[in-house]
């Protein structure tokens, strides 16, 4: 049985390494000279990553890559992108050269606005809360002066505080439904500095406010916390051309390839199974841009997929038509990201990434990343209704397999030569593989 450790934080990385290795890494001796394996030689690098987080023991990498030629309103881009699943950024460096010659992506912010909401509990007459909340409210807005400021002076800052009544869903539940401008920050940290000095706020206000009764001056913060939905703070990406333009070398029948593009949008529309693999694919491209410029992933993730969920059923992020002979895949989507705070300032690689991507504002990041998760959607699903992702995908994880197997570099060379002609299937592979090696 192994025994927990108390003060496991406390101990240094190299106290915190032997102690995995005696309890947990016993049978894999290896494990240790691993973890050494993927510290960075530069000292500060190093320890710049291990203070990102707690008990850090290594550094995890994840290829970071390129896919060029983003048309995005009449600019080109090269876009960043970091991820693990192979053939991701080469179907979005296809797509990319695709629409670059059928007019390229265009993209446009909708709206900004991020939220965050004071869960409380009040056990009293609503008219009076009403009235109170009403005195109170520019009281709750100067309280934040401090934590404003800075933002004010870049065009942000609160925009307002609404009082919701939700004791339909719950007994005394009420929230402060508070809306922010943050420009180029995520505005996180922002964001819910200025809900907690709000409550504080509050609740002395309430307090001391004569007209409610000794119950109702008590009224219960919950909790003050920003929300990861951002319906109002969307991005609209979209690719259009005439459907007799949807040739390449390929395909020569556009008719019948945007008419089984339509229905397999339809498909995700209409069809839940469907649509998480269909935004799964939409999620490949945006995660990877969102991980490459240091936003928070977990955060787009869960907004994206709530939103995905708005009309009670969880359907498809995109939406494709076929009006007077033109084709047209669009998508709205919700994105809160920054480009300044955070990461962005620290970590070398975000920072290239966004050197890259010519130092974008928020806003033009919005439009960066939901370009990259709409082509993301183009690739796949042209994929799908025409020649089936294995294919693409498989000759893509030739390498993995190869790497799997310790193949030599000539060995690479003359089974991706041998590839080229041949399906990729794990058994194929390993098949030539051992050929080659007898
Ligand atoms: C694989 O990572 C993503 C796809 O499954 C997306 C899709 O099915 O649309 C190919």
């Amino acid at each position: 049985m192994i025994a927990p450790i108390s003060g496991f934080s406390k101990l240094d990385k190299e106290e915190k390494i032997a102690w995995l290795s005696k309890t947990y890494l016993k049978d894999f001796p290896k494990a240790e000279k691993v973890l050494r394996q993927y510290w960075n030689i530069d000292l500060p690098l190093q320890q710049l990553h291990e203070e990102f987080t707690e008990n850090t023991l290594s550094n995890f990498y994840l290829p970071f890559g390129i896919a060029p030629n983003f048309l995005i309103n009449g600019e080109l881009f090269a876009i960043p992108m970091a991820i693990e699943e192979s053939s991701v950024i080469a179907a979005a460096s296809k797509a990319a050269k695709y629409w670059q010659t059928r007019g390229g992506f265009k993209v446009q912010v909708l709206d900004t606005i991020k939220i965050g909401q004071i869960h409380f509990l009040y056990r009293g007459d609503f008219k009076k809360l009403k009235h109170f909340f009403n005195e109170c409210k520019p009281v709750l807005i100067d309280s934040v002066s401090n934590i404003t400021r800075n933002m004010k002076n870049r065009g942000g800052g609160v925009l307002n505080i609404e009082l919701r009544d939700k004791t339909h869903l719950l007994d005394d539940y009420y929230q402060l439904h508070c809306s922010f401008e943050t420009i180029d920050s995520m505005g996180a940290n922002f964001i819910n500095s200025c809900l907690e000095k709000f409550s504080e706020t509050f609740k002395t206000e309430a307090y001391n406010y004569d007209e409610f009764s000794s119950e109702e001056k008590q009224l219960e913060i919950i909790m003050s916390i920003l929300s990861n939905y951002v319906p109002d703070c969307i991005v609209r990406a979209e690719v259009s051309c005439p459907v007799s333009d949807l040739t390449d070398e390929k395909h020569r029948d556009p008719e019948t390839f945007a008419a089984k593009f339509l229905t397999a949008v339809r498909i995700a529309e209409i069809e839940p199974y469907r649509a998480v693999t269909h935004n799964k694919g939409i999620m490949n491209g945006i995660d990877s841009v969102v991980l490459a410029t240091g936003n928070d992933f977990r955060a787009v993730e869960a907004g994206i997929h709530a939103y995905a969920s708005k009309d009670g059923q969880y359907s498809s992020l995109s939406h494709a038509s076929v009006e007077n002979g033109v084709f047209k895949l669009w998508m709205e989507i919700p994105l809160a990201l920054g480009t300044v705070g955070g990461l962005t300032n620290l970590h070398p690689l975000v920072k290239v990434a966004l050197e890259i991507l010519q130092k974008p504002t928020a806003r033009k990041l919005m439009e960066i990343v939901a370009v990259a998760g709409l082509a993301q959607n183009f690739a796949a699903v042209k994929s799908l209704v025409t020649t089936g992702i294995q294919q693409g995908h498989m000759k893509m994880h030739l390498m993995n397999i190869l790497n799997q197997q310790n193949a030599t570099p000539q060995e690479k060379e003359e089974l991706i030569h041998y590839f080229k002609h041949h399906t990729v299937t794990h058994s194929s592979v390993m098949e030539q593989l051992e050929i080659l090696r007898r």
